[in-house]
């Protein structure tokens, strides 16, 4: 890496992403890094400093990701040459989304000097039980450290794809645009049982997208701007929110480690 001072902007909806930041950036700090993670949904675009390299880490979602990410990547300046590595984090299989927004990114003047997804847990529908997920984490933690190295000796592998994954990130960039996104919002259906909530506020704290309005004191989900991103359902501290669809919900985080990230 050209530049000692790294700055990862992040994404994260229930975690995972969040802890693969930090593991990168431990990594490049045990090597006398200056490396900060940044929250991607309170930082501009805009004023990202090209001068330092550039880390941008974000869930899988629907073979592609969030349309708050691709609102990041889209306005991002022209890169001039800038260093950029690019991670990813998901529970199956991402297509080589990392890679194919690496592709974006070097079309907007980037040098792309990594492209990679590490498998975490699930948080979407197929959540497995707490015992697989910490295995899960150790193994993706040991592959992040090896990528973290790879990029400081400049072997991490740049952004590579291909025909199939190309057609598939197509297909999959015209699902998950917005107004498709209120169609999956509809099939999910966030709801509340009043009878749980305590009425704490911590889901309309923690959205990332402010898609939760409080009105007489309970949450209201207007879906207008959700993400889908899984962290009110799976951080609510008494399960009051429901969706038919989601039995199980994971968290990546403690409550407090979460609120911190938000804040
Ligand atoms: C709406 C939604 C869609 C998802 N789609 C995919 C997918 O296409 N492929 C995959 O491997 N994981 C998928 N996942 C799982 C997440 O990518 C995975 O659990 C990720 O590590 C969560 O990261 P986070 O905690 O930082 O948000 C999806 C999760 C959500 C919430």
């Amino acid at each position: 890496m050209k530049n000692k001072i790294v700055d990862i902007y992040c994404f994260t909806g229930t975690g995972n992403t969040y802890l693969a930041a930090k593991k990168i950036a431990d990594t490049l700090k045990a090597d006398g890094y200056a490396a900060n993670v940044k929250n991607m949904t309170s930082s501009e675009p805009n004023k990202i400093d090209l001068s330092h390299t550039i880390g941008i880490g974000f869930t899988v979602a629907f073979w592609n990701t969030f349309p708050a990410v691709k609102d990041f990547i889209n306005n991002l300046p022209n890169g001039k040459g800038a260093d950029v590595f690019v991670f990813t984090t998901m529970g199956d299989s991402s297509l080589k989304a990392a890679a194919n927004f690496g592709c974006i990114l070097k079309n907007k003047g980037y040098n792309v000097i990594g492209a990679q997804g590490f498998l975490m847990p699930n948080n979407f529908i197929a959540v497995q039980k707490k015992e697989k997920n910490i295995l899960k984490i150790e193994k993706a933690y040991k592959k992040i450290e090896l990528f973290a190295k790879q990029l400081i000796d400049g072997n991490a592998k740049p952004c590579k794809t291909n025909l199939f994954s190309k057609i598939c990130f197509a297909i999959a960039d015209f699902i998950t645009n917005r107004w498709r996104g209120k169609i999956f919002q509809k099939i999910v259906r966030f709801g509340l049982n009043k009878d749980k909530c305590t009425q704490c506020r911590l889901c309309y704290e923690i959205c990332p997208a402010k898609n939760i309005q409080v009105e007489y004191n309970y949450p209201v989900f207007s879906g207008m701007k959700c993400q889908l991103c899984m962290r009110c359902i799976s951080y609510c501290p008494t399960h009051a929110i429901k969706s038919f669809l989601l039995r199980k919900t994971y968290t990546g985080l403690s409550i407090e480690e979460m609120k911190k990230w938000n804040s």
